[in-house]
């Protein structure tokens, strides 16, 4: 059931958003920064209320007039950031259900990766008490509304001694050290919400907390652009001597307060506890069935930390070596963080297919689908290409390519492949034509597989692609799922430029002689066994 409308979301989103990669670009595409945007807005927020706070009478007397003069007598600057403050904390909400939605519907919140699904549920909470208590320091007949609906759910709550919701009958008991400790719990909560946003990408490494420049500025040109033309207001001075009625509701922090007139107020609290309980209990729904973690060979890791740097989950740290071997570190994986992604194994030195040796090892493995299995998948399938030109197809397991039928090999992350993998494909002649099909750009399932394979295609990251393997018989396909169509499309197109390409130089001989060791192998490998 969850499975099935994580596909139909999933749907919608990508009908969305690839139209959006070509229209912005996948690095500027904005929903593949919602999690950085969400952080732009916080600051949007922070920057606009510390400069509000300056006009702000903190009195009760005085708080309506100070926030009316604002927007009457100081419109171009304090007024404008007056609408600032309430436009960007209404596109946070925007930002975080879009944003839930999206992990949900890639899965990206199962398994090892329940740590942010489960910590993002507090930001919600904590957003939501922000934005709730900034509508009553306005004191106008909405905040009234809100100041009287709130006290009375929370007067339904075995919390406090006396009810809260007598404050706001009369003005006679409404005390104004009540009202500061709205206005300091508009301040304290938004300062817990950032520790809690820290909190949340703490499981993940390089997160995206800043959106691309460009972004970030068109960003700011609409908000500007929006509060000239539609400036926040109020909506009257309270009048405790009458209850609110009729009063405009912002329905992205209020939207459950309606409710409240239809169901009792034990009813509103049950179904807040229940989507909160079934929202916390989404990792497990159904649990993911997980591969075994990655395990690290001391025997071939010289500590050069490139695995560490390379996982996009903070699985591994460098420690102190607990060998005899010459390195002052060795990696070391935290099985609870790793996802068995196999993105370190493609990052390590070690990794490479050309060892002669049947026992294939390197620095860093993934047990249930080692080095030596994909090497030995790859020949297999080598064996297995009949049409010419011989196309392979490297196919990450969550990308447009793992339904590409024949000559493919599927990797939990294209990533996981080191570059030497392709070189030793083509060099080997085990095929014309490699191809490399990962994820759409802008949604890696493991978040930088995509951006790794690029970097080290380029020559920018290591281990890279050697110069010697011939660019013109590599292609790269990025495409989700759903583009399955695409990624034929383009394998036919790759297919074509291959036959009419000169024919691939003799392959080179097998030197008698062992070869160097590969650049930062922890040891020198046993004769016969390395070569290139
Ligand atoms: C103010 C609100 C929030 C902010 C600013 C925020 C920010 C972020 C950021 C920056 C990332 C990392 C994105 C990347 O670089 O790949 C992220 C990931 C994530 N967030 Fe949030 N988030 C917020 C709320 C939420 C909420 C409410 C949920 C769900 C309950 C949630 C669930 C997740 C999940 C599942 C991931 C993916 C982690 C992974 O890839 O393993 N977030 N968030
Ligand atoms: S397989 Fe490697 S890169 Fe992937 S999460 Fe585990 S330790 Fe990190
Ligand atoms: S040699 Fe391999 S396992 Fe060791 S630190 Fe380097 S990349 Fe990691």
């Amino acid at each position: 059931m969850i499975g099935a409308v994580r596909k139909v979301l999933r749907y919608g989103f990508e009908l969305i958003e690839r139209p959006f990669d070509r229209l912005f670009g996948p690095a500027m595409n904005p929903l593949a920064q919602l999690g950085a945007l969400g952080f732009f807005f916080f600051w949007i927020v922070a920057v606009s209320g510390i400069y509000l706070f300056i006009f702000f009478d903190t009195g009760i007397e005085r708080a309506y007039e100070s926030v009316e003069n604002l927007t009457n007598y100081h419109w171009f600057h304090a007024g404008v950031m007056r609408s600032f403050h309430r436009y960007a904390s209404d596109l946070m909400v925007v930002m975080v259900v879009t944003h839930l939605l999206r992990e949900f519907s890639y899965d990206r919140y199962r398994g090892a990766r329940w740590f942010s699904w489960v910590t993002g549920l507090p930001i919600i909470c904590l957003l939501y008490a922000s934005g709730i208590t900034g509508y009553w320091l306005v004191w106008d007949r909405l905040a009234q509304y809100v100041a009287l609906t709130s006290s009375e759910l929370l007067d339904w709550l075995p919390i406090f001694g006396e009810p809260i919701a007598r404050n706001f009958i009369s003005t006679g008991t409404l005390t104004s050290r009540f009202f500061t400790l709205m206005v300091f719990m508009h301040v304290a909560v938004p300062l817990f919400l950032l520790f809690i946003m820290w909190v949340h990408i703490l499981r993940i490494s390089r997160p995206k907390i800043n959106p691309p420049r460009m972004l970030a500025l068109l960003t700011l040109v609409a908000l500007i652009a929006v509060s000239i033309w539609k400036p926040a207001v109020s909506q009257g001075h309270v009048d405790l001597a009458k209850a609110p009625v009729e009063v405009g509701l912002d329905w992205f922090y209020l939207p459950l307060y309606p409710l409240t007139d239809i169901w009792s107020k034990g009813g509103v609290w049950a179904f807040l506890g229940a989507f909160f309980l079934m929202l916390a209990l989404m990792p497990w729904l159904p649990p993911l069935r997980r591969a075994r973690p990655a395990a690290v060979d001391l025997d071939h890791c010289n500590g050069c930390a490139r695995c560490a740097e390379d996982c996009p989950y903070e699985a591994i740290r460098m420690v102190r070596r607990t060998d005899n071997l010459p390195f002052p570190t060795q990696a070391q994986v935290n099985n609870s963080l790793c996802v068995s992604c196999g993105i370190c194994m493609g990052s390590c030195p070690s990794s490479t297919p050309f060892r002669r040796t049947e026992d294939l090892r390197t620095g860093i493995d993934l047990p249930d689908f080692s080095l030596a299995t994909l090497r030995e998948q790859v020949v297999a399938t080598a064996a297995t290409l009949q049409t010419s030109p011989r196309v392979m197809v490297l196919a990450c397991e969550r990308g447009g390519g793992a339904g590409h039928v024949g000559g493919t090999v599927t990797l939990p992350c294209v990533a996981m492949a080191p570059p030497s993998l392709i070189d030793f494909i083509l060099s080997r002649d085990l095929a014309d034509g490699v191809v490399v099909a990962g994820c759409a750009e802008s949604a890696c399932y493991h978040r930088l597989g995509v951006a790794w394979t690029k970097q080290r295609f380029a020559g920018v990251r290591d281990p890279y692609l050697r110069a010697r393997v011939p660019r013109e018989r590599i292609a790269t396909i990025w495409a989700s799922a759903l583009e399955g169509s695409r990624v034929e499309r383009d394998i036919a197109g790759f297919q074509q430029k291959l036959a009419g390409l000169p024919p691939k130089k003799p392959r080179r001989p097998v030197s008698a002689k062992p070869a160097a060791p590969a650049a930062g192998s922890p040891r020198a490998p046993a004769a016969q066994e390395l070569e290139t």
